[in-house]
């Protein structure tokens, strides 16, 4: 991407792939996006695809798959036990991440459900850089705790730090010290930190987390959902591995970890799975869990047409071309939208663009969602599906007292589906709404809340905000859609 340089100075992104299937979407009149709001619960979760004119809510089994992924899918070995399709997964998992024992799931939070079950004891504490949903939920379940130990500094959305996913090493030595090593099962790394905006950690951060870890006879577990742009970043910002190969990056991660596992709804652009270890132990006891709840330990709950389109990805992941096109379409998106005064999470992080809804909308209180109310307003005024990620997702659903950390709405960039254009527009209309952004009221819950309530449950607006904002864009837009 930024290899080409531009004649004319521009600092645009350029693709290198071309899109030869192509899915028509549609952009309904702000009226019927109300409609489909007031039906959807004012919930993104709950909109109609139909409705959503550029679906940016994640990039979760939504990437494009490649050519020779969709051809790859057709040479799937259907072999309940023994098939050829898995023996293909060992051995690219083993080429590519460097691993030799290969446990399938059917996607991320199965795999999840198969570590914590299989190494987690009640009592145990998990020290990680920062949490991810379904994990710390997992966790929890089998009668653990989650310690996290980022830095307050990586909560601060304009800033300059370039891995903010980093581990507070102090805090790590702490946290060790006080619970005692015999409670610790692993520690947890997450690559490109997803509930931060998307925030990678360095090798020299991650390599002091392994002499930490070796030091007390610790595992690491790496989330490896990420990785491949948690490692381009790595090449981009971290001095000793400028011109680094992707592979290589990639691998040493690998290697600096006991147990690796990764959603192939993101990592390679398929659907499902896979925990990766030298730990024979560790497999055996995995092994009976995906034997309960996932199928088969040569398909754990996968089809093998989908177990193809991981291996062809997980060669892909080392592509840069292939893996650069998201994060260099985000960064374009960031630093427009900074140019513009829009506040956002800087520098720009992988997944998504992220909107600090917090400053966004300042006239809002926390306990008024706000980044549940700015999704909702992008949606009105652009078609525009985004992510609301904050406290109405990641509170205590018993006490709305209690804020989450950050409060961002996520723009995401799924890899290769969203071309320049689309991005100019997603960034024009959070343009109109940033300027209207006054208009944007209060929200609140409809219905009961529970755990990971964000996916289900209907929000109402507080007044008649909505309509005032439909108002002001028909006054500014006129008949445009
Ligand atoms: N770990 C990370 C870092 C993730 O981002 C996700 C999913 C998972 C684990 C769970 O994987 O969805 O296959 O069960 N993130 C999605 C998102 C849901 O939209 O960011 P899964």
């Amino acid at each position: 991407m930024s290899k080409v340089k531009f004649y004319n100075g521009s600092n645009i992104p350029l693709e290198f792939h071309r899109a030869r299937i192509v899915q028509k979407v549609n952009l309904l009149p702000i009226e019927e996006r109300y409609e489909a709001l007031v039906k959807g619960g004012f919930n993104s979760y709950r909109l109609d695809s139909k409705s959503v004119f550029l679906d940016m809510l994640t990039d979760s089994g939504t990437n494009a798959m490649s050519d020779l992924q969709l051809s790859a899918m057709m040479k799937a070995d259907d072999a309940y036990a023994g098939s050829e399709t898995f023996a293909r997964l060992e051995r690219a998992v083993e080429e590519v991440l460097g691993k030799r024992y290969t446990i399938p799931a059917h996607q991320g939070r199965a795999a999840e459900n198969v570590i914590m079950r299989a190494l987690i004891k009640p009592g145990d504490i998990v020290p990680m850089n920062y949490h991810f949903g379904s994990t710390v939920n997992h966790i929890k379940l089998n009668g653990g705790k989650e310690v996290e130990l980022l830095n307050r500094d990586s909560f601060i959305s304009n800033s300059d730090e370039l891995f903010k996913g980093n581990v507070d090493l102090t805090l790590l030595e702490k946290c060790i010290e006080e619970y005692g090593r015999e409670r610790i099962p692993f520690i947890r790394m997450e690559a490109s930190t997803n509930l931060i905006g998307g925030q990678p950690f360095s090798m020299a951060n991650y390599k002091e987390v392994r002499k930490i870890a070796d030091k007390n006879g610790l595992k690491i577990l790496l989330d490896a959902t990420l990785l491949g742009e948690n490692a381009y970043l790595i090449t981009r910002r971290e001095e000793a591995y400028k011109g680094a190969s992707l592979a290589s990056v990639i691998r040493t991660m690998c290697d600096l970890a006991d147990i690796v596992y990764f959603s192939a709804r993101k990592f390679t652009c398929s659907r499902g799975a896979v925990i990766c270890t030298d730990d024979f132990q560790a497999k055996l006891l995995m092994d009976q869990v995906v034997a309960v709840f996932e199928g088969y330990v040569t398909y754990g709950g996968m089809s093998m047409k989908e177990i193809e389109a991981i291996i062809q990805g997980l060669y892909e992941a080392t592509d840069e071309d292939y893996i650069s096109q998201s994060p260099s379409f985000i960064k374009y998106f960031v630093d427009e939208a900074v140019k513009l005064g829009i506040p956002m999470v800087t520098p720009a992080g992988v997944l998504g663009a992220h909107v600090d809804a917090k400053l966004f909308c300042d006239h809002l209180r926390l306990q008024d969602y706000p980044s549940c109310a700015l999704a909702a307003a992008y949606y009105l005024c652009s078609g525009v599906r985004a992510m609301d990620g904050g406290t109405a997702s990641e509170g205590d659903p018993n006490n709305p007292l209690v804020f989450a950390d950050m409060e961002l709405m996520r723009i995401a960039f799924p890899r290769k589906v969203f071309t320049l254009s689309q991005t100019m527009y997603a960034l024009d209309r959070l343009k109109w709404l940033y300027d209207n952004r006054k208009l944007i009221g209060p929200m609140t819950f409809d219905d009961i809340p529970g755990m990971q309530r964000c996916f289900r449950t209907p929000m109402k607006p507080i007044g008649d905000w909505p309509a005032k904002l439909i108002a002001k864009f028909k006054e500014d837009f006129g008949d445009s859609l």
